[in-house]
């Protein structure tokens, strides 16, 4: 554990503004955006709509590219087994009811008297005292705003006292008396409603891991932070299920095999140092944050350590990564502990893209009291047992006598009942009502019998990690973002999330017979490269200088250029991104080169 003593002050570098006609990086970043196709507000000809952004094919790209990272850290290099899924977005009403969401989902607003604008009112106090208020009840929120007079930033007019507003988008399943629906807040209901289907496929073996990736749908209220809220996106999101009592030992397992995860380094700020007013974060490896009951959860600390892993690997430097724990009154409805995954921004300072939740048993025993379904596993045991077990049997004769024409139908119900709980129902009671008749308990025979038990159902735990997806693409984007000497934007995407792996261009396009060939030859490499599942972006229009500009803005990280040589002996230029340098390679050599980058 070390204290970071370096992190304010490397926050103040970064928000250093770039020079590039004097505006900041995020401004450099929005500008960019739009002019090279990664992305811009939706529904701009109709003046646009807060919180919903398109995105054009370089950002698209990338965001599949960002995806792809995803699964392999998050599924397919993981040391346990994450089956991936897709379900609806549009959730029928008794679902979200059983999650709590319906009653839970909300932020609280509030509205000028003046004006009729709506704020979301935590956030409003935010920013007018700059201290977090997240979580607090109307009641204390509107003493704030009393206390320290806060009134409409847009016309001064005085604020309403704030009420909870839910955050679900409401819509209907049928086009004529539909019933209610939701659209989904979170992938994860569908993950907890298949649990039994997955469980199944992965032979009823835990733990189990079932991983989603889809729209979501977020209802806030006046979302002012361009793609880092939106209304609409798309979420990462794996719920785990485990048996609480073994995950110590196989977490434990795992990391005596994985010594980089073991050791891998998280900066973490705990709930009870923010409650001692401590701002800097104190990093612990990932066994620490065990060891030292950091989290309530060896599971946890795995998933987090996964996801400090995934983000330095798409290009987040470590020392702009932070995990904060959420108060008590911070956290969402279903969660033990959080920690909220954040980057630095330059715009917006921290900024959450990731959360870990230990859910518990929560979803799952709300779904098995709402559904009735078997959400359970059986866990058994690795001897049987012996245990001494009571059986219950109606006496036909006796129970005809109190239920007279109605025995027929008691038996029935007698019959399909739990036996367990028709025991505990006369022993508690003294008596069980079936189909009305009270039957005390003289007319059953309960004899005790030893039976071996194999084992037992359990409802398993779940941790979660779930990663906000354009939140991720904003912060790989400005930590990419560098302005030349000469002025030039350079997106240093890592490679693996770079809109096309290579560019290819001829030098010199024109109808000259060299210059013909110049682009055929280009064409066909481009043929040939694309062939081997290398994806190239072609460009022939305008100067090279221009081309490899217009490349380096988009982050391609390497540029074929096809020119007089190349017609003479087959071999081409590569040049590298970052470095601008240049080597001449031979034709034969462009796959291998290229792909000893994408290692
Ligand atoms: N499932 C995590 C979230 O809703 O934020």
């Amino acid at each position: 554990m070390k204290i970071n003593k370096f992190l304010s002050i490397m926050c103040f570098e970064w928000c250093i503004v770039v020079e590039r006609n004097n505006k900041s990086k995020y401004e450099i970043l929005v500008d960019l955006a739009k002019r090279r196709g990664i992305f811009w507000p939706a529904y701009e000809i109709y003046g646009g709509v807060a919180g919903f952004y398109d995105f054009g094919p370089v950002g698209l790209s990338i965001k599949n590219n960002i995806i792809n990272e995803w699964r392999y850290h998050l599924i397919h290099s993981v040391d346990v087994n994450v089956l991936e899924i897709e379900t609806p977005i549009i959730t029928p009403r008794i679902v979200l009811k059983a999650s709590g969401h319906e009653d839970h989902f909300t932020d609280p607003i509030t509205e000028c008297k003046s004006c009729g604008r709506v704020y979301r009112a935590d956030h409003l106090i935010e920013e007018a005292i700059n201290k977090k208020v997240e979580g607090l009840s109307m009641e204390e929120l509107w003493k704030i705003i009393h206390e320290h007079n806060i009134r409409c930033p847009e016309c001064g007019g005085e604020l309403t006292k704030p009420k909870p507003a839910l955050l679900l988008f409401k819509t209907e399943i049928g086009p004529y008396k539909g019933t209610k629906a939701y659209l989904r807040p979170e992938t994860a209901q569908g993950m907890f409603i298949n649990f039994k289907n997955l469980l199944n496929i992965a032979r009823n073996k835990l733990p189990l891991g079932i991983a989603q990736i889809g729209r979501v749908g977020r209802n806030e209220i006046s979302p002012r932070q361009g793609l880092l809220r939106l209304r609409e996106f798309t979420i990462m999101e794996l719920e785990f299920f485990f048996d609480p009592e073994k995950s110590y030992e196989e977490v434990m397992n795992i990391l005596e095999k994985r010594k980089e995860l073991r050791n891998e380094r998280l900066n973490i700020l705990t709930a009870k140092d923010k409650l001692e007013g401590k701002e800097e974060t104190q990093t612990y490896t990932t066994i620490e944050l065990i060891e030292e009951n950091i989290v309530t959860n060896p599971w946890m600390a795995y998933w987090m350590a996964i996801g400090n892993k995934f983000l330095r690997e798409i290009g987040i430097p470590i020392n702009k990564i932070r995990f904060v724990e959420k108060l008590p009154e911070e956290k969402a409805h279903y969660s033990e502990q959080t920690f909220d995954q954040e980057v630095f921004t330059e715009k917006y300072g921290w900024f959450e893209v990731a959360g870990y939740s230990y859910r518990t048993t929560y979803d799952l025993r709300r779904h098995i009291e709402y559904s009735k379904a078997d959400l359970t596993f059986f866990k058994r045991y690795e001897k049987p047992k012996k245990v001494k077990k009571k059986k219950i049997a109606p006496n036909p004769a006796k129970i005809k006598e109190i239920a007279g024409e109605k025995f027929p139908s008691v038996m029935k119900a007698l019959s399909e009942m739990d036996k367990e709980h028709l025991l505990s129902e006369l022993e508690n009671n003294g008596y069980v009502i079936i189909q009305d008749v009270k039957i005390p308990e003289s007319p059953f025979y309960v004899k005790e019998e030893e039976v071996l038990v194999h084992g037992e159902k359990i409802i398993p735990h779940v941790v979660e990690p779930s990663f906000g997806l354009e939140r991720i693409l904003y912060v790989v984007l400005e930590n990419s973002l560098h302005i030349t000497s000469d002025q030039k934007i350079v997106l240093k995407l890592p490679y693996r999330v770079a809109p096309y792996m290579v560019a290819v261009f001829p030098l010199v396009t024109g109808t000259k017979p060299e210059h013909v060939k110049m682009i055929n030859l280009a064409k066909k490499i481009k043929e040939i490269l694309i062939s081997n599942r290398i994806t190239v972006y072609y460009d022939e229009e305008g100067s090279i200088g221009k081309r490899y500009v217009r490349a380096d803005e988009i982050g391609i990280p390497l540029a074929i250029t096809v020119d007089y040589q190349s017609i003479e002996d087959n071999t081409v230029t590569i040049r590298y991104r970052d470095t601008r340098e240049q080597k001449r390679i031979h034709i034969g050599e462009i796959i291998k080169e290229i792909l000893s980058h994408f290692k």
